[in-house]
């Protein structure tokens, strides 16, 4: 008996103990798990640590690496030590070179402030991609014979045997255009419309793939289909073909490791045959052309006869521009039944999915051989109903099949994609089958990491309808719009949208990559073009230096710093970053800038009517003079991160002259904006170029401005997204949860009230009488006014990086509760694991709870008289050891606190 209660004992003390263990869990490898093929030297580790105790912090970590998962625990190839330091994100591998293709294998444990080892973690890897130009034994190919008119997607194959038993395989793959790969018959990886877009002929991503379960022992063939997307496809504002060259191309090499540690490498090279098959014409805009009677059938297997095809033709396109992706790939993400079949006023065939989204649809039909099915794509249908596509412009969006008759056949295409909540289906005789309709959904994998949710209900589709503008047009690049005969990557849209992205998916490796090709188009006198890549040319109009859209130069990086932490950003972004500045230094005169063409406030709201004369228009230079300032300020800010003392100095002094030349041409001596508009008070306050006495009596003439227009917002891209911030920082919270809370147009809620479920190009893209707007310009897919996210994250429920603080090592939660909401709920995946922060107010109570990840501290500001008046988990402040209170700010109780899970409560009546 007395054995029992002691090995009980034992056993309760074991448990005790391992609860006490911080365990460690989502290990990464530059932000991505397990990533294949990368060309990054010296990788960066993150962990997190999972623990539900409070106050847990790491100290020090401990790394190993090695080749294989048994040399982890006798030599590893590379050990840290015991490293004293309290951070879990962007810890740099040390070890000896890395070599081309390799895979390692590591863990790390770490010790807690308590002065406990956790156990080591699972172990966790990465695979080197290739390294330089002379890895690739590849050679590019392109097809051998005469493409016809409406270039049929190119087929390239080729056949070859494995001799011994294979360890592993990884495939290396990209194209002059887009690829589709299989091995055996099964398609290569689950990535679409790839190798994605960058500036193609500077920087060209290539992707790597496990194939080793691809392959077999004897004889196998590898296919690849190739399309012409944004490479040579009809592209930009003229539709025009052949951007970055006229020759498709592939460049495809598998190299094999056998058990017995010999290798071989099948590459792309003279010996492979071309030919076309289905795929009769595609096109990013236009949309496929798939024509199932010209199949190859069994081209993509082995033993297939291609006696036929031709001979691929080699090239020496370059190899010098090869970089390994960086990002996450485009892949299929939700999928969507049909939620209606409509026969229109028209006649029209039509399939609602219930939601705009970007991708395409599968359907399943069965017919004669010959018979041809269209499917066109809509965002909206029109007042009386019918199926709309004027504001796709010249952007057919149609996908077409041609069946080939033996029974049912299913279609979906390939190197297009559509923005579309409906559908039109031509060619099927009898009533539409919802069951025969799938549409899927895709965009960037990146991860999900921020959630919202209110008492709103309206509200709670606008955050639906945000993540939607996000989902839609992160397509490898952040595009404007997804689908008319734009989806390119316009520089403003993205940086108004930024901070919010950060908050709703892990944007780190996509804007990484796209900033990147952001420094590679930079022009030489450094202005920043309007899309990048850059598909506009340099001349003229197209060489940009647009005020609010350069500026993406400086204000992603030094947000992303911010949000992320990792300084590599700045490092990189730092020489590009300069050179705009410089730019707009150079095109101004005594330190104003005053020239140039700008897109300004665009789509602000205009109002035929307007007693004062168009007074919601903002001067362009007024803007331009203000982005000058901030992106001076924020260079400034990375020149002090990065220890650049001297032009810490010299843009200083510059950025004082910028505001007294800003004073004296755009206000009063009383601090009137000379626009007088929304734009120019929000943007002035929000990069603080009044001094410090103006700055409340400006906050006051935005508010009463707000008023004049019936409490609505007049703000275009430019002045939305800070409308907000500017509003809670000079204490008018309740009229920015008046505006909000706006459901007649101009407002965010208006768009919801006339059933939108994505985020509008315009405030008014269906009008009041249910007219459309212009249809030169109506998307109802843009992200830009979604930007209004990032005040209902750091300000409404109030999650954010503490000042001065950078990467949620240091947490502030500072909710702001108004606006008749009785709660609001936000869930953030920061790198060092998930923060919550929530408010809840019933029967004159209100709640906060607040989860506050592992290896993390937090200030929380409570709402509350008094800290006497506060509770946590039902016990006064005063007696949590836990919780540190530092004082009063306003009307918060503001503590300390450290990881874990807190409650506070405490009384509450609203303010009227
Ligand atoms: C795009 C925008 C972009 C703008 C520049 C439009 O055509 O769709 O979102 O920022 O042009 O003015």
């Amino acid at each position: 008996m007395r054995k029992i209660s002691l090995l009980l004992l034992a056993f309760q003390c074991i448990t005790l103990s391992l609860l006490a263990q911080v365990k460690l869990d989502h290990l990464k490898t530059e932000n991505l798990s397990n990533p294949i093929g990368l060309d990054v030297v010296q990788p960066y580790f993150s962990w997190q640590l999972i623990s539900d105790q409070r106050n847990i912090a790491q100290t020090a970590y401990e790394i190993r690496v090695a080749e294989d998962v048994a040399a982890l625990t006798k030599g590893s190839s590379w050990a840290s030590g015991k490293i004293s330091f309290n951070q879990s994100i962007h810890v740099p591998y040390k070890g000896a070179a890395l070599t081309a293709g390799k895979k390692y294998y590591w863990q790390v444990r770490v010790w807690d402030n308590n002065g406990k080892a956790s156990a080591w973690s699972a172990v966790n890897h990465w695979q080197m991609g290739l390294l330089k130009p002379t890895d690739w034994k590849a050679q590019w190919i392109e097809p051998g014979y005469t493409e016809d008119k409406e270039f049929a997607a190119p087929l390239m194959r080729k056949e070859f045997s494995t001799g011994k038993k294979i360890k592993s395989a990884t495939a290396y793959i990209t194209a002059h255009g887009l690829y589709e790969a299989q091995i055996n018959g099964k398609r290569v990886g689950d990535a679409y419309l790839t190798p994605g877009w960058t500036s193609y002929n500077k920087r060209l991503q290539y992707q790597a793939y496990d194939v080793t379960n691809l392959l077999k022992d004897g004889a196998n063939a590898i296919a690849v289909t190739l399309g012409d997307g944004w490479y040579r496809g009809n592209f930009s504002f003229d539709h025009r073909r052949n951007i970055y060259g006229k020759d498709i191309a592939l460049l495809l090499q598998l190299d094999i490791v056998y058990t017995d540690g010999t290798t071989a490498t099948i590459a792309s090279d003279a010996s492979w045959k071309s030919s076309t098959g289905a795929i009769r014409s595609n096109g990013i805009y236009q949309g496929e052309v798939v024509d199932a009677t010209k199949e190859k059938i069994g081209w993509t297997v082995a033993g297939y006869d291609d006696k036929n095809w031709s001979a691929v033709k080699t090239s020496n396109a370059s190899k010098d521009i090869l970089v390994a992706t960086y990002n996450e790939p485009i892949k299929k993400h939700e999928t969507f039944a049909t939620l209606k079949v409509i026969t229109t006023p028209k006649k029209e065939k039509v399939i609602d999915f219930g939601q705009n989204l970007v991708g395409w649809v599968q359907l399943k039909v069965k017919g004669k051989a010959g018979d041809t099915i269209k499917v066109s794509h809509a965002e909206v249908l029109d007042k009386n109903g019918n199926f709309y596509t004027e504001n796709l412009r010249n952007a057919k969006a149609q996908a077409v099949y041609i069946l080939k008759g033996n029974g049912e056949e299913i279609f979906e295409p390939h190197f297009t994609f559509f923005g579309f909540r409906y559908i039109k289906v031509e060619g099927v005789a009898t009533e539409l089958q919802p069951q025969n309709f799938t549409a899927i959904a895709l965009y960037s994998a990146m991860q999900q990491t921020g959630s919202f949710t209110s008492s709103d209900s309206l509200i709670n589709q606008l955050q639906h309808n945000i993540e939607w503008g996000l989902r839609g047009n992160f397509v490898d690049v952040p595009t404007d719009c997804p689908q008319r005969d734009e989806r390119m990557g316009w520089t403003g849209d993205a940086q108004a949208f930024f901070r919010t992205a950060t908050f709703l998916r892990g944007v780190n490796n996509f804007f990484t990559k796209w900033m990147k090709d952001v420094s590679a188009d930079q022009i030489k006198n450094g202005s920043i073009p309007h899309v990048i890549p850059n598909v506009l040319g340099e001349e003229g109009w197209a060489a940009g230096g647009s005020a609010g859209w350069a500026d993406v130069s400086t204000i992603i990086p030094w947000e992303m710093y911010l949000v992320y932490g990792d300084k590599r950003i700045l490092e990189n972004q730092y020489s590009s970053m300069k050179a705009w500045v410089g730019y707009m230094q150079s095109k101004s005169k005594n330190d104003l800038w005053n020239t140039g063409s700008h897109f300004g406030d665009w789509l602000f709201y205009t109002m035929a009517d307007d007693n004062d004369g168009n007074a919601a228009i903002t001067n362009k230079y007024l803007i331009a003079q203000c982005f000058y300032a901030y992106s001076t300020q924020l260079l400034i800010n990375a020149a002090k991160e990065l220890g650049k003392a001297d032009d810490v100095a010299t843009y200083t002094a510059l950025l004082q002259r910028i505001k007294t030349a800003f004073l004296k041409e755009y206000t009063t001596p009383n601090g009137a904006t000379m626009s007088n508009t929304q734009t120019s008070y929000v943007l002035a306050l929000q990069f603080d170029l009044f001094p410090e006495a103006l700055r409340q009596q400006a906050a006051d003439r935005l508010v009463n401005n707000i008023k004049q227009y019936g409490n609505h917002l007049t703000t275009g891209f430019l002045g939305t997204p800070y409308l907000c911030h500017v509003l809670s920082r000079y204490g008018y919270s309740d009229v920015a949860y008046t505006l909000l809370l706006q459901k007649t147009y101009p407002s965010w809620l208006y768009p919801v009230t006339k059933g939108a479920t994505t985020i509008w190009e315009r405030w008014d893209g269906i009008r009041t009488n249910g007219d459309f707007q212009a249809i030169t310009m109506n998307s109802f897919n843009h992200y830009a006014y979604g930007a209004i996210g990032d005040w209902m994250y750091r300000v409404m429920v109030g999650i954010d990086v503490e000042d001065g603080t950078v990467g949620y090592k240091q947490i502030r939660i500072k909710p702001h509760i108004g606006g008749k909401f009785t709660h609001a709920y936000a869930d953030y995946i920061t790198q060092y694991g998930t923060l919550s922060s929530g408010w809840k107010i019933e029967n004159g109570k209100l709640t906060l709870h607040a989860f506050v990840p592992a290896n993390t501290t937090a200030t929380i500001y409570i709402p509350a008289a008094a800290a006497t008046d506060v509770l946590e988990s039902g016990q006064p402040l005063a007696l949590v050891k836990e919780i540190e209170v530092v004082g009063k700010a306003k009307e918060y109780v503001v503590v300390k606190v450290g990881s874990g899970k807190y409650e506070f409560s405490t009384a509450y009546t609203a303010k009227q």
